[in-house]
């Protein structure tokens, strides 16, 4: 099928989407997962609002233009990373393809990415408004950690090129540790982390609340996001970078400038231990979360124990960071540190145990950090679906129509680890 156009490419994130064509290094648009529709008085819940369309259903936006847009309602069709309102995704599609991509989608395969135990029945749903409503000619789910693992491979030799490893992604709802062994997902040893990007903006936001004035109230949301993105960084140990800031705070402390929405005046913010306690809370929870104290290093490091013992080493040595809240300066160099930490203190015990008969092999343990670690999904959907081999494991238009929703039912890298 020579002459094709190039497939398209998206992965809807929770508080992210990105979308673009297949064979690009970066998505062409990165907009947030929002939806802005008019709200009227008979259109309530998802139900009736099937049911009652009519020509005002034309009218809303997405994106940017969602949170922009006065006399719109703002709704959010992902949660934790999985569809919940498939009629506001459904638009949010349309208009990705249509107004944004500018594409025809009779005209193009689709990938798009699923988070780890997505069910059967969202495949199903996404599969139907695809083929039905989009007419697309073929469509794959991929799963998110596979194609992270992908993507690590542009930092990596070729002959180091596995689809075995451990999937650290961090988006802005959740982290998740996805244990991958030759591309299959060890689904029932996945880890989920109750801290991700949007807690490390509510931590920031309540350290900046306790001390500074002069960031409007209703502007101190995504201040604390921007000085998180822009400033914050992973130290190698909280007590010497506070006497760090205080024997140098003209060196470290930063002055974060914003606009007042509403007055267009400047205002200004000293940034100081935010930035490194910010994404502190990655591997000391219980500073943000009194419920929850469990550092990031430790859940890996169970996450890999859980798994067949066979898998244990490959997965220590290859441990990939994927999405935005993976971006922190150091994030990878702090966790290989500390996971390193718990692992020999394991080793050694056991050899204590033994009496020292037992000197066990040391375990290497990699945390990979490369280029394409903010994308790192999307990117590697589009080197995927740049590859012939693409086309060959989609589902076709015709399959579909032959045999109906239930071919996507089952992702095939589920299952046979499990
Ligand atoms: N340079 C950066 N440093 C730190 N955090 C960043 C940076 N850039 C983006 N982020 C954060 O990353 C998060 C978004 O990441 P990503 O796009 O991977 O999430 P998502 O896919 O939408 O969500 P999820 O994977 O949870 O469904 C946001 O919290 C954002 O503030
Ligand atoms: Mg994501």
């Amino acid at each position: 099928m020579a002459g094709r156009l190039p497939a398209i490419v998206i992965d809807n994130g929770t508080g992210y989407t990105k979308l673009g064509f297949a064979g690009n290094r970066e998505p062409q648009f990165i907009i947030p997962s929002a939806i802005g529709i008019k709200e009227t008085a008979k259109i309530g819940d998802q139900a009736t609002r099937r049911l009652g369309r009519g020509i005002e259903d034309l009218d809303f936006y997405i994106g940017d233009e969602a949170l922009d847009a006065s006399g719109y309602a703002v709704k959010y069709p992902i949660r934790h990373g999985i569809v919940e309102d498939w009629d506001l995704m459904e638009r949010f599609w349309e208009q990705s393809i249509f107004k944004y991509l500018r594409a025809e989608p009779e005209d193009h395969y689709f990938l798009l990415t699923e988070p780890p135990l997505n069910t059967p029945e969202n495949r199903e749903y996404t599969a139907e408004i695809m083929f039905e409503s989009f007419n697309v000619p073929g469509l794959y789910i991929a799963v998110q950690a596979v194609l992270a693992l992908a993507a690590s491979w542009t930092s990596r030799q070729v002959g180091e090129r596995t689809l075995t490893g451990l999937v650290i992604d961090s988006g802005d709802g959740v982290t998740h540790c996805i244990p991958v062994a030759e591309g299959y997902v060890i689904g029932s040893c996945i880890k989920h982390i109750p801290i991700a990007g949007r807690n490390v903006t509510y931590f920031i936001q309540s350290l900046l609340r306790e001390r500074e004035i002069g960031i409007p109230p209703e502007q101190s949301l995504e201040t604390a996001k921007a000085i998180k993105e822009k400033y914050c960084y992973i130290c190698p140990d909280i007590a010497k970078e506070f006497s760090k800031y205080d024997q140098e705070p003209a060196k470290w402390m930063k002055k974060y400038e914003g606009i007042n929405t509403v007055t267009k005046q400047l205002f200004s913010v000293d940034v100081g231990y935010e930035r490194f306690l910010g994404p502190e809370i990655f591997f000391h929870p219980e500073f943000a979360n009194p419920d929850f104290m469990t550092p990031i290093s430790e859940i890996v490091d169970t996450c890999i124990q859980n798994c067949p013992i066979d898998v244990r080493r490959p997965l220590y040595k290859n441990i990939v960071l994927s999405g935005g809240s993976t971006m922190f300066r150091d994030f990878g160099r702090r966790l290989q540190r500390d996971l390193k930490r718990v692992v020999d203190a394991r080793l050694k015990l056991s050899e204590t145990l033994s009496g020292g008969r037992i000197k066990p092999k040391p375990i290497d343990v990699q945390v990979i950090s490369h280029h394409m670690q903010r994308y790192a999904v999307w990117f590697g959907g589009s080197m995927l679906a740049s590859t012939p081999e693409f086309y060959q494991v989609c589902h076709t238009k015709a399959a579909y129509e032959e045999y109906g929703p239930s071919i996507c039912r089952h992702n095939p890298v589920f299952g046979t680890m499990t």
